[in-house]
């Protein structure tokens, strides 16, 4: 097979995994309410566990978003006339392909640009899609989007997509500076395409984050397990009871461990020791639920202007277009 199509650039400082995941541990934990950053939980096996997320009955916005690309993929790639797809958090590229497809038939389509921390997911997607797509070419790049955003900046028009709803991951002053930071990365003939998970019943939301087979369990107390093996720490996991809650006035789920009884967690490597009283949360995730009026509020302040505004046919989750100024 014809490889020079694919492209990897890995743009991560060698010391990234150690000196970030230090950086974030130290911070959260040393605060309160302890919090750690949810892009931890995704090593092999919290990748994993993810991908098993995406697929039971009560996480509904996986499918909720495959069901509006599925039927406006087609309106996408007339609308945008992308020249480059950039993808930002592309995982496994597999609502990508959605797009790719409906871009490819369009006509425009030259070049896909997945960004994401995991050179092992890109690498192994980005094979995939060359093999798929034969007149594709595929520039894969390895960068934390939060810290270093490096988007290819030809051949336009670029299409930017951030799906799956990772902004929820994002509280409200944080959505808008990442927003002016696209907006400013973004030229005039350039699109943002963005999947938002929307504000709905409270025990629909709950039981998306806290489902019967308890695998989401197993993903959240995953982050004790990065720490155990990243760091020397002597988190015990089954010490933790996983936690949804819906917390009504950010209009968020939050997703957290708590002590099951008082307890102490050594991190050899930070010198640190944390002491749990019984009961005491660790937050490891908030995922934001959206409103179209304040979403496009958030986006106007952060550059953009909404053009266009689909949802699944029961509401549970939108897709949009928006514009830089
Ligand atoms: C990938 C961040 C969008 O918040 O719904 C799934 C991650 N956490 N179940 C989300 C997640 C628990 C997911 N995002």
């Amino acid at each position: 097979m014809n490889e020079s199509r694919l492209t990897l650039d890995d743009r991560l400082p060698a010391d990234y995994f150690s000196s970030t995941l230090r950086a974030d541990v130290l911070r959260g934990l040393t605060t309160t309410p302890r919090t750690l950053p949810p892009k931890w939980f995704y090593d092999k096996r919290g990748s994993d566990l993810f991908e098993q997320i995406t697929r039971l009955p009560e996480y509904y916005p996986t499918r909720a978003e495959q069901e509006i690309l599925t039927r406006r993929a087609p309106e996408i790639a007339t609308l945008t006339r992308a020249a480059t797809l950039i993808e930002l958090g592309s995982g496994s590229s597999r609502k990508t392909r959605l797009l790719l497809d409906a871009l490819t038939a369009g006509g425009t389509l030259r070049r896909y640009a997945p960004l994401d921390v995991s050179a092992s997911a890109l690498a192994e997607a980005g094979r995939a899609i060359c093999r798929d797509y034969p007149d594709l070419e595929v520039a894969a790049t390895v960068a934390d989007f939060e810290t270093d955003l490096a988007l290819s900046d030809e051949p336009g028009p670029r299409l930017l997509a951030f799906l799956g709803s990772t902004i929820g991951n994002f509280d409200a002053d944080q959505r808008i500076a990442f927003y002016r930071t696209l907006s400013r990365a973004l030229s005039g003939d350039d699109m943002l395409l963005l999947g938002a998970d929307l504000v709905k019943d409270r025990d629909v939301l709950v039981r998306a984050y806290d489902d019967a087979a308890g695998v989401t369990a197993e993903f959240n107390k995953n982050v004790l397990h990065v720490l155990n093996r990243e760091l020397g720490a002597d988190f015990d996991p089954d010490a933790f009871d996983h936690v949804a809650v819906w917390n009504a006035d950010f209009e968020r789920v939050e997703m957290r461990l708590r002590a099951r009884a008082a307890q102490t967690a050594k991190i050899r490597d930070l010198d640190l020791t944390v002491d749990f009283a019984p009961g005491e949360d660790l937050r490891t995730e908030i995922s934001c639920k959206f409103r179209r009026e304040t979403l496009t509020a958030e986006l106007r302040e952060g550059g953009f202007t909404l053009r266009h505004w689909w949802t699944d046919p029961a509401t549970r989750f939108a897709l949009l277009l928006a514009v830089p100024n």
